[in-house]
């Protein structure tokens, strides 16, 4: 059976009222980059990058996911083995709509995660501040807790599961991102077939190496694309 790749970006979840980086309003236009998002961050401006997560793991606890996650997470439980779910966001609509946390990888981390700076344990701690937390350090070794968020200039190793990903699929979706951290333009041309679907197009994507584009909301292009794929995979 043909393989399908589903990338995604902030775009998708902005229609749930979660911030894109780069829009008119976009986060990254009220928050310095370096400050709080850039490795070291956490060692020069500790309190304030902890306060960014810590309102951003607030924000999304009463988002909801839209219909574009909840039809990807449907694909994804139809055909579990011929698509791979990847996604750029941090958030948890995904799922919030039903996805397994195993079932999808978050490629710059996820908000309701910490992890300890010392051994990597993992702590999902839902949605509340880490300061509210009963235990200040890592319950297993006492090491110093973070947001288990990829930060700009750090590893990021769940790229080796996209790497493998790109290698064998058939079809990439490429939803809501502008391409300006991931060359979606490139990864197109790993792939025979590739859909491109932003609200409008990017400086940093030529989207004249994708099969088909939609300029259009992921929740209203959303269904022509899951069609593209269902035909795509009853071949
Ligand atoms: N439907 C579809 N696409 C949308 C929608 C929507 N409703 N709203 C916005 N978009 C598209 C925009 O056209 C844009 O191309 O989503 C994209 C958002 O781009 P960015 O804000 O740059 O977000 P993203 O590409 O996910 O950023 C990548 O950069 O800051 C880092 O780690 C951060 O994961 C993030 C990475």
């Amino acid at each position: 059976m043909p393989k399908v790749l589903i990338l995604s970006g902030a775009g998708i979840s902005a229609e749930s009222g979660i911030s894109t980086f780069r829009g008119g309003d976009g986060l990254w236009e009220n928050h310095n980059i370096q400050e709080i998002c850039t490795a070291g961050c956490l060692d020069t401006n500790a309190e304030a990058t902890k306060k960014f997560y810590d309102a951003r793991r607030a924000d999304i606890k009463d988002k909801e996911p839209n219909h574009a996650h909840k039809t990807i997470v449907e694909l994804k439980q139809r055909f579990p083995h011929a698509i791979s779910v990847l996604t750029q966001n941090v958030d948890d609509l995904f799922e919030k709509a039903g996805m397994q946390r195993d079932e999808i990888v978050h490629l710059h981390g996820f908000l309701r995660e910490l992890r300890c700076r010392e051994c990597a344990m993992v702590l999902d701690i839902a949605y509340g501040a880490q300061d509210a937390l009963t235990y200040k350090r890592c319950p297993s070794c006492h090491g110093e807790l973070r947001p288990n968020i990829v930060f700009f200039g750090e590893a990021a190793p769940e790229y080796e599961k996209l790497i493998h990903a790109l290698n064998e699929c058939d079809l990439i979706v490429v939803i809501g991102t502008s391409g300006n951290v991931l060359d979606v333009t490139y990864f197109a041309q790993l792939s025979e077939y590739s859909i491109l679907n932003n609200l409008e197009p990017s400086d940093a994507i030529d989207d004249r190496y994708f099969t088909k584009v939609y300029y259009s909301k992921a929740t209203e292009a959303i269904d022509s694309i899951a069609e593209y794929i269902e035909e795509f995979l009853k071949e």
